[in-house]
């Protein structure tokens, strides 16, 4: 094991396919369903809101799926992205495991989500679409999606969940920057947003709000706009698993191979982006790594959800999957890991946590901070809140592997930087951010809501 600290990849290496986690999942799929009629849902129905091309992806039982070189060009902005060794860390803990982290937050936006968002840009600008309308709770994503739609001449509406709207302004600035229209959702620009602050017009929003409100900006438009998800689908996932085929390839340089993956998760897509390619070694190569997702208790969707079939989003216009869910109707706490805000979690995620292929554990938000704040004071990364979750986690898997005596190999992915978010810190170093307790009732009363589905499964 040498000192070496960064492990880089060239451009020649930037991978060439994305992974698809349908060819080798080991246990059926759920069928999607209709809103409306709850049936199995149709191309056609998803046509109205997202390109063919993207529709073929999702249902698609390729293993593997080429990246067209246009996007693999703009990739090259930023990608590969470096695979580091947190060794101040691990001096700091005094612990005998070795950190990996790989950092996304590299890209123009600070973030992975452009790994998407480029993606998506590209099919939808190939199909012929002049608009896009979105969903943004961070603002990490409605920043890559607007970065992404100037590049591909597109236009981008971003609906951005009011209290991050509120907590964020050079999020919105920076959309704006790259040419974005952004709202605070709940918004009177549609029928959906007027109703929910006619019944609360303090409703600091949510992401499944937010995503009611881009569908139906879509789905109004005439065939004007399509709309665009920044996590949970089945192709958002698969277009982050660059993560995770550059990361095999650097723990390689690394001499090392991790016994477990961190990721955090708000709609699951950093996570498997990083995790889907070690499961698969799981699953074809006798690799025993275990897959760690970390949540916040304020939206605990695996560790307290149910698994049901429920809306992706609150006004019941998107289709109903079969997730761990809270409800589509809880609104999380403003927590200030914006993007983390969702009452459900990606489909393939779900199912692989259910069988047992992934852990999941729930972690608070100032003890979040607490690692945050170490990992930056040791490393110098500032990290977006939604990565602080993961790093709770590897850090609290070092401590306990010193007190196991065990040289465990722990690899995070640090999905975000957090210099959009030093409001956070702020409150944080004031003494000011708050813990929020698990709200059972409101879960409950969510969870009562649930669509009556019936279909064999
Ligand atoms: C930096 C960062 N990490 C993680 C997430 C969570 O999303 P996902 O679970 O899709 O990776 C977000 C969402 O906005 C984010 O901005």
């Amino acid at each position: 094991m040498s000192n070496q600290i960064k492990f880089t990849l060239s451009e020649s290496d930037l991978p060439k396919r994305w992974y698809n986690i349908n060819a080798d999942m080991p246990v059926p799929p759920n069928p999607v369903l209709h809103p409306g009629t709850m049936e199995p849902v149709t191309p056609d129905f998803l046509s109205v809101l997202f390109p063919m091309e993207l529709i073929l992806q999702e249902i698609s039982t390729d293993q593997y799926i080429d990246i067209p070189e246009e996007v693999r060009d703009v990739y090259k902005l930023y990608r590969p992205t470096p695979l580091l060794r947190a060794a101040r860390l691990e001096k700091a803990l005094g612990t005998p495991a070795h950190i990996y982290y790989k950092y996304e937050g590299v890209s123009p936006v600070g973030s992975h989500k452009p790994n998407t968002a480029i993606a998506q840009a590209f099919y939808n600008k190939a199909a012929g679409t002049k608009a896009l309308t979105t969903e943004t709770g961070a603002g990490q994503w409605g920043s890559a999606l607007a970065f992404a739609g100037q590049l591909f001449d597109i236009a981008v509406e971003v609906f951005m969940v009011k209290v991050s709207y509120q907590q964020k302004p050079y999020r919105r600035i920076l959309m704006e920057t790259y040419g974005a229209e952004v709202f605070a959702s709940p918004t009177d620009r549609t029928q959906y947003g007027k109703s929910v602050v006619a019944a609360d017009k303090d409703n600091p929003g949510s992401l499944g709000i937010a995503i009611s409100e881009a569908v139906e900006a879509a789905a109004t438009s005439n065939g004007a706009k399509k709309y665009s998800l920044g996590s949970v689908l089945g192709h958002v996932l698969m277009h982050q698993t660059v993560i995770g085929e550059e990361a095999l390839m650097q723990m390689d340089l690394a001499g090392e191979y991790p016994d477990v993956v961190i990721g955090c998760i708000g709609g699951g897509s950093n996570f498997s982006g990083i995790a889907y390619p070690f499961l698969r070694h799981n699953l074809k190569d006798g690799k025993k790594t275990r897959l760690l997702a970390v949540e916040p208790h304020a939206a605990p969707s695996l560790t307290k959800g149910v698994f049901a079939f429920d809306y992706g989003d609150t006004a019941k216009m998107a289709p109903i999957v079969k997730m761990f869910t809270l409800g589509h109707s809880f609104v999380p706490a403003p927590i200030h890991a914006g993007g983390l805000r969702y009452h459900g979690m990606a489909p393939s995620l779900c199912a692989l946590y259910d069988a047992g292929y992934v852990e999941a554990i729930a972690v608070p938000q100032v003890a979040t901070f607490d690692a945050a704040v170490q990992f930056a004071r040791a490393e110098g990364i500032v990290p977006a809140p939604e990565s602080a979750h993961a790093i709770r986690a590897a850090i609290d898997e070092a401590l306990d592997a010193k007190q196991k005596g065990d040289k465990r190999v722990i690899l995070f992915n640090l999905s975000g930087h957090g210099h959009f978010d030093l409001a956070a810190y702020e409150a944080y170093l004031g003494g000011k951010l708050q813990d929020f307790a698990y709200p059972a009732e409101q879960v409950k009363a969510a969870q009562a809501d649930l669509p009556d589905v019936k279909v064999p499964v």
